[in-house]
């Protein structure tokens, strides 16, 4: 018997592009947008090379620049001035994320604007919900996320991301949203969000960090898989319409479980320590960034995402159309 020539499809780059499985795309790729209060800001997060805060008057820029490499979604992460005990800008009618979200639906109505719906950003503490006792407390917490849900789509918001792992979230948010005539709004579930240490320049980035103890309580293990399942479940079961899996590439196998076990959209979010790595290494020219990104996001692909959560996105969407 003759051995299989799996070579004779490779032989080409036309051979190879007719015969490959993934494809990457620019309707895929949300990308991450931080904004801060003040004026005339665009300051780089020195953690995070080509990442940058914006203030809304330079936001306008970035975003057209965005919508003119064909790019379909943003996600917003406000760093307010403000921080209280229990959040109080996040749910603000005049927030940061909130006037941000209105002042880019009004110039590019038809960019998907996504809220994350969190209030670790907002809180003197740095955990994501009301704190008693140095513990978070769920069901107090679930109320003010409700409100922060609410006042994003007020503010015209698309998509309601809330990534704050307090159980019964999806359910509550989604009462709250329909009661307040927001029954069209999806929400994207940070469904399977692990406690992880990849998450370290976004909270330079957005200020964010705990100021006491960790997130282990409400985020999940990495150790664990088949949990993502009941979590996921869970979410499904309350109403998410999609459904995340954070971070991305320590996790492809958690993102290839809930592609086969659920119907739902299913979006990865290639998070800062997994950006900021690339960058680190690409700057020292150990690696080649574009080849690796390319390489990563496709591999994220393959594993089953149908969206992609990157800052790499201008990027990619540039490389897509052929430039440098
Ligand atoms: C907070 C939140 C985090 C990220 C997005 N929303 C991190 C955290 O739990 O501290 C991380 C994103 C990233 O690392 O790029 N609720």
């Amino acid at each position: 018997m003759s051995f299989a020539r799996l070579r004779r499809l490779r032989r080409t780059p036309a051979l190879r592009a007719l015969v490959r499985e993934t494809q990457l795309s620019v309707d895929d790729l949300i990308y991450p947008l931080f904004v801060v209060e003040g004026e005339n800001i665009k300051e780089e997060v020195p953690s995070m090379p080509g990442v940058y805060h914006f203030s809304l008057d330079r936001l306008d820029e970035e975003v057209g620049e965005a919508v003119h490499l064909g790019l379909k979604a943003v996600i917003l992460f406000g760093v307010p001035r403000h921080k209280d005990e229990v959040g109080s800008e996040a749910y603000a009618e005049d927030g940061i994320v909130q006037r941000a979200t209105r002042r880019i639906k009004e110039q590019y109505p038809d960019l998907v604007v996504i809220a994350d719906t969190c209030l670790c950003q907002y809180t003197s503490h740095g955990h994501c919900g009301v704190v008693e006792n140095g513990e978070v407390l769920n069901d107090p917490s679930l109320e003010l996320l409700v409100k922060t849900a609410v006042s994003q789509a007020a503010a015209g918001a698309d998509v309601i991301a809330p990534s704050n792992m307090m159980d019964g979230f999806v359910h509550a948010i989604r009462k709250g949203l329909d009661e307040a005539g927001y029954t069209h709004v999806p929400i994207l579930s940070y469904a399977v969000k692990y406690a992880s240490a990849f998450y370290g320049p976004f909270r330079d980035a957005a200020h964010s960090a705990p100021q006491f103890g960790d997130r282990k309580t409400y985020q999940m293990d990495p150790a664990n898989a088949r949990e993502a399942l009941r979590e996921a479940r869970a979410d499904v079961e309350q109403g998410a319409d999609l459904l995340m899996v954070k971070p991305a590439l320590a996790y492809l196998d958690i993102i290839r479980l809930l592609k086969e076990h659920f119907d739902l959209p299913v979006a990865a979010y290639n998070v800062s320590g997994e950006y900021s790595m690339v960058k680190a290494a690409a700057a020292n020219g150990w690696i080649d960034e574009r080849a690796v990104v390319m390489e990563l996001l496709t591999g994220i692909k393959r594993a089953g995402a149908d969206l992609i959560l990157t800052y790499f996105a201008k990027d990619v969407a540039r490389w897509l159309k052929g430039g440098e």
